[in-house]
């Protein structure tokens, strides 16, 4: 399975000052414990990391440091994580059939959890991890009124990794950028574009890592495995 790794975000959510991948948790860089549970997965054989260049000398030390056996290539990343992806999806290999798609940033995804994605995605074209919300979620407008609630045994927490069939994602790419549409992920191109994805079960601490609580939360979860 081919595995694409958008990396090319910046730490301004986080307060940092460089690519919060490079921040370290339980003395990894984040993009380590990604790497790390990539190459322990049996089904991933091909990593795609897209991020920006001038992250590259600091990431290639990590892959050094972690001896990964794995073939990697880099990939220039865009300004969105659409951009990204989009790029990342023109640098596959002629022969990938299927992709997945997973965030540098979700350091505490499982060996398993990739497996189990790239296993399903023989069977159907699109899918991806999510997890049932466990909040009452509220849609609000710009006075901080609640508008709706919206009945939550339909909402799911959408995570990645996403998997696709790489022709379709390619096309539903192409439309978004036709059409100008703006994405923070894979499958809300492939809805958009009138197509069927699939949910399956995820992992409650495949979290994104955004803010300096989540490292504390991630340091947390890896100590205790
Ligand atoms: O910012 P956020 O954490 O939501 O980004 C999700 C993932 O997308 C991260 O792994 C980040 O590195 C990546 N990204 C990217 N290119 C961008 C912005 C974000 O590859 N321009």
């Amino acid at each position: 399975m081919y595995l694409l790794i958008p990396a090319a975000g910046s730490g301004k959510r986080m307060g940092a000052d460089r690519n919060k991948l490079l921040l370290e948790v339980h003395s990894q860089p984040l993009l380590a414990w990604t790497l790390l549970a990539a190459e322990a997965a049996s089904s991933i054989s091909w990593i795609g990391i897209v991020s920006q260049p001038t992250d590259w000398d600091d990431f290639k030390a990590i892959i050094a440091n972690l001896n990964l056996k794995k073939t990697i290539e880099f990939i220039i990343g865009g300004s969105t994580r659409q951009e990204s992806v989009y790029n990342g999806l023109q640098a596959l290999p002629k022969e990938a059939n299927h992709v997945l798609i997973h965030d540098g940033a979700r350091c505490l995804i499982t060996p398993d959890l990739f497996n189990k994605c790239a296993e399903s995605i023989l069977h159907c074209s699109g899918l991806i991890a999510g997890v049932p919300v466990k909040d009452t979620i509220k849609i609000v407008d710009d006075q901080g009124m609640i508008q709706d609630t919206p009945n939550r045994a339909f909402l799911w927490a959408a995570q990645t990794p996403q998997g696709f069939d790489v022709k379709l994602l390619k096309k539903c790419h192409d439309q978004g950028l036709r059409q100008g549409w703006e994405v923070t992920d894979d499958a809300a191109l492939f809805e958009k574009c009138g197509l069927e994805v699939k949910i399956i079960p995820g992992e409650e601490t495949n979290l994104k890592i955004t803010t300096p609580q989540d490292l504390a939360i991630a340091e947390f979860i890896i100590k205790n495995r």
